[in-house]
């Protein structure tokens, strides 16, 4: 697992890096299996225009996908978009060969392809290395905020001069990250049949919640609701599980402190040029679909309500 070189080794920071990848790892194996899922983190990075980018700044650039995982979906878009070369960097050396057998399934080779296990805290690479620097939804699940100082300025001095550095940070404020988030994770700690139900939450588990509601309608007042399993399914897919798992397992998940004021802060300290936001619409088929909105357009009073500013993601050119 991760070597921190701080000389005494933080055991309880040891422990949560190593209880987030095993999360991680077990989440990942379920994107790569489920090809809706797949699918959908594929179309989101696929887009250059996404990253205020072109075609033409990914190709036969040498990247870096910092805290990668194993779900492979991002790999196969940077190969898609032409990049001379991917460093694939994650904490431990378990997510390897998982990352390496999605990737060949998908026909892609080892050629240029780097595995790397490391911290995004602690990076092992010379300065100014690479052309983009890739980190999605990984700060976040860092131990504390000195933590994640340390990593974004590791992830800075990596990036060449001239080159871009692009994080995903999620969404600091409203009611879903500040109230309803904090308090599920807590249920999950406390309450052991909660934990149980959300580690091993499957669609079915949902179709069996809604077939116990019609029974207790029928029993109390005669009525026969119906529902139908395919929708019941749809609604509560696989994608939708995980998510459920993604924010419930990881033990850390600092995101209210990663707020707009702090990204821009962090970016300008560290050499960047102002970040700009992205920003994607994400199609789902299931029953976060009708919340897609919601999170997209800021500027919607109810949107502001549940998810504050919306989800921060940024890319910014380093001086
Ligand atoms: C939400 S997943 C994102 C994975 C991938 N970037 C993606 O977009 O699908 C977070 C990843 O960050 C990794 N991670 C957490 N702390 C890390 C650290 N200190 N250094 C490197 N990776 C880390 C986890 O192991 C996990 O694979």
């Amino acid at each position: 697992m991760t070597k921190y070189k701080e000389g005494k080794i933080n055991m309880d920071r040891f422990r949560s890096a190593e209880q987030t990848r095993k999360v991680y790892l077990e989440q990942h194996k379920k994107y790569t299996a489920d090809k809706t899922l797949f699918q959908r983190f594929l179309n989101m990075v696929m887009d250059p225009n996404y990253f205020h980018l072109t075609k033409e700044d990914f190709k036969g650039k040498n990247i870096l996908d910092a805290g990668c995982g194993n779900s492979a979906y991002f790999e196969i878009a940077m190969i898609k978009l032409g990049v001379g070369r991917i460093t694939c960097l994650d904490l431990g050396k378990e997510w390897i060969p998982f990352l390496k057998n999605a990737l060949h399934d998908f026909g892609i080779s080892d050629k240029k392809i780097e595995y790397v296990s490391g911290s995004t805290a602690d990076l092992p690479f010379e300065d100014n290395s690479f052309d983009i620097v890739f980190s999605n939804g990984v700060l976040m699940h860092l131990y504390d905020e000195n933590e994640i100082k340390k990593a974004f300025s590791e992830l800075s001095r990596v990036t060449r001069r001239g080159g871009y550095l692009y994080v995903v940070l999620g969404c600091p404020g409203g009611f879903i990250e500040e109230e309803f988030f904090p308090s599920i994770r807590r249920f999950y700690r406390k309450n052991k049949v909660f934990k149980t139900l959300i580690d091993n939450i499957t669609p079915d588990i949902f179709v069996e919640m809604f077939e116990s509601i019609v029974r207790g309608m029928k029993r109390h007042t005669g009525e026969k609701a119906k529902f139908d399993r395919k929708t019941i399914k749809r609604l509560f897919d696989i994608d939708f599980c995980t998510f459920l798992q993604n924010v419930t397992q990881v033990p850390n998940r600092h995101i209210l402190w990663l707020d707009e004021k702090t990204a821009f802060k962090l970016f300008v300290e560290n050499g960047f040029e102002k970040p700009v936001r992205c920003r994607r619409y994400v199609k789902r088929k299931n029953i976060r679909k009708y919340f897609a909105p919601l999170h997209y357009d800021s500027d919607n009073k109810f949107a502001r309500l549940l998810y504050g500013p919306g989800n921060l993601e940024y890319i910014a050119r380093k001086k």
